[in-house]
């Protein structure tokens, strides 16, 4: 994970690389540092906390250099103190390096570079780099960086700056993401858009194995054997305000708050008229009626989302869908073939074990369909077909509206591909489409009860343990509450299907034990109620996600969260609203930092 960030230009560079750095924070806050030239001389300033601890640290210092670069860390390799936070340095404090990834045979290098006499300080693998350039260089920073990199395994994006060549930022990719801003009379390099959207929406995205050379006026793009390479400038379409919190106290709520806008403007993207354009690409639209089994492969969050998709895909479209977190799909030899297809859900398009997931099925000679937010991420570009999610950047390191967003798409697709073999009817579609449209003003609904939420959130601050259920399509919503409550508020949760219950949680049932059931009206309603009644029968709280106007559902719980009706196949993009508001309002209460909880990043680009 981690964030890098490098700066060349006029502006006062200690604020753009901290401004560009707290853009970043979200994939990593555990330390940060920057390198600027100062007096013609490398400054490194750099320490453990958040990047309002490295502000202090700065302190509003005016560098007269042109170039900078910066990182925020999330620890892999040596723990979390100022020593081990980046960047890292050469023996002579001249060459300064950024680092996101894994150098995995840094041990092996590291030996080799003490052998030589170099004098190693932190226990990272990522300053074996500025040595090994170091070792490397004979008067060209580029020619050194050439020979350095392919002696690095593992992946890395790196950002390199010299007191040598004070002229010139270096960025290399190999498995972590880079991306070059194309500003005028600036560049600027970073993990990802947001540092860049204030100062350029001009972007040139960098593949593995390519080598950026930036000047205040130029970029140049290589491979690794130094031969230049086209590259093309592409337009960034999210804005500054997009990734601000605006009037909301954390980007969580914010994009909370931000669901039916984000729905509705899929709906209005995705539909027209009478028609799903989900498949507008011919090939895609030949792969999916051609194939008779899906799997499905993500993490996190967009796992939920993906088992929400085989409900979908199979009751809609009768297609045989399984789903798989990707860290183990990449490593168990998934059987497949040419009547799978693959689908990647990824919000960031960089987890590093969804992207593996999606190389392999490359090599293994078949296509993979992913759905994505961010646009040119690695996932989209590794993959054969891209279905965007349209849900704008999303900062809080808790998935929300990208979740949403992401079982919308697979509706939509389930819908179309139903539609097109034969198992939905012109009837039923334009049925189900009047349906989504609704579903906006729906959630807004459930939105305007967020006092109500907050309320019951409060009496529950102190409780050690919950347990969510559900059942269906909504069993993938308890296993999504269940886990933004453990992510946000460090309480422990675990979702379960509530058929399964008397199977094992049933014996944490006490008077103390708040249970959360998940029980919309759908076609499975009536075999939850018996679940309930199981929980109630031994003294157990019950918090409860439920239609309007059930009173056997408000007899039987504590407390209600209500939703209105919709569409079973729909329910699971309403019952998470309240357990998304549940979750931050129990993380706020209990002072836990909801953006940004512990040992958590929001892209994990290492394995
Ligand atoms: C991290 C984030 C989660 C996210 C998961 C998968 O764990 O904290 O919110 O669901 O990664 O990320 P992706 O970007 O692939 O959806």
């Amino acid at each position: 994970m981690c964030g890098i960030v490098g700066y060349i230009g006029s502006k006062d560079l200690g604020a753009v690389i901290l401004v560009g750095l707290e853009k970043l924070e979200y994939r990593g806050y555990d330390s940060a540092g920057i390198a600027v030239i100062h007096n013609g001389r490398l400054v490194v300033k750099k320490r453990s906390g958040r990047i309002g601890d490295l502000y202090k640290l700065v302190n509003g210092m005016a560098f007269n250099g042109k170039a900078g670069i910066g990182h925020t860390r999330w620890a892999t390799h040596g723990g979390v103190n100022d020593i081990n936070a980046h960047p890292h340095v050469d023996c002579k404090s001249q060459i300064a390096v950024s680092h996101n990834g894994i150098i995995e045979n840094f041990q092996e290098l590291k030996l080799e570079l003490e052998k030589s006499g170099h004098k190693f300080v932190s226990e990272t693998d990522s300053e074996v780099i500025p040595h090994l350039i170091e070792e490397y260089y004979e008067g060209s920073l580029f020619d050194a960086v050439l020979k350095a990199v392919k002696r690095l395994q593992g992946s890395f994006a790196l950002v390199i700056l010299s007191s040598m060549e004070p002229d010139r930022i270096i960025g290399v990719k190999m498995g972590s993401p880079l991306i070059i801003g194309v500003g005028k009379d600036e560049m600027l390099l970073s993990s990802d858009q947001m540092p860049l959207l204030s100062h350029t929406k001009d972007v040139v995205v960098l593949n593995d194995g390519e080598i950026c050379v930036l000047t205040q006026n130029s970029w140049s793009v290589y491979d690794f054997d130094g031969n230049p390479k086209q590259k093309y400038i592409t337009k960034i379409d999210w804005t500054v305000d997009m990734a601000e919190k605006g009037e909301f106290s954390h980007f969580m709520l914010k994009e909370i708050f931000e669901q039916p806008e984000v729905l509705r403007r899929n709906l209005e993207y995705y539909i027209r008229g009478n028609e799903v354009t989900l498949l507008k690409d011919f090939n895609l639209r030949r792969l999916l009626l051609n194939k008779d089994r899906i799997l499905i492969q993500a993490s996190g969050t967009s796992m939920h989302a993906g088992l929400v998709g085989k409900y979908l895909l199979e009751k809609l479209a009768r297609i045989q869908t399984d789903v798989d977190y990707s860290s183990e799909f990449r490593y168990r030899e998934p059987v497949l073939g040419q009547n799978t297809l693959v689908i990647a859900i990824s919000q960031s398009g960089e987890t590093a074990d969804t992207l593996a997931g999606v190389k392999l099925v490359k090599e293994n000679g078949f296509e993979v369909l992913s759905i994505v937010n961010v646009k040119d991420s690695s996932i989209a570009r590794e993959s054969d077909y891209v279905l965007y999610i349209n849900a704008g950047p999303e900062i809080g390191v808790a998935s929300t509206k990208a979740y949403t967003a992401q079982i919308l798409i697979l509706f939509l697709l389930s819908l179309e591909v139903g539609l097109l073999r034969g198992f939905v009817s012109e009837e039923d579609f334009s049925r189900m489409r009047d349906e989504l449209f609704e579903l906006p003003g729906k959630i807004n609904d459930v939105l305007c009860e967020s006092g109500y939420v907050k309320e019951v959130a409060t009496r529950f601050l102190d409780a050690k343990h919950f347990v969510f259920l559900g059942r269906g399509i909504n069993y993938p919503t308890a296993l999504e509450g269940a886990l933004k409550l453990k992510e946000v508020s460090y309480v422990h949760a675990t979702g379960y299907a509530a058929g399964e219950m008397k199977h094992g949680p049933l014996a944490l049932v006490d008077k103390d034990l708040p249970v959360v059931f998940v029980n919309p009206k759908t076609s499975v309603y009536e075999k939850s109620l018996n679940n309930i009644e199981e929980v109630r029968a031994r003294g157990g709280i019950i918090i409860s996600v439920a239609s309007s106007g059930d009173l056997k559902m408000e007899m039987l719980s504590d407390y209600v969260f209500k939703m209105p009706e919709v569409n079973e196949l729909l329910t699971p993009l309403v019952s998470i609203i309240p357990l998304q508001l549940f979750a931050y309002n129990v993380a706020v209460g209990r002072g836990c930092d909801v953006d940004r909880p512990r040992n958590l990043a929001k892209s994990v680009t290492v394995e």
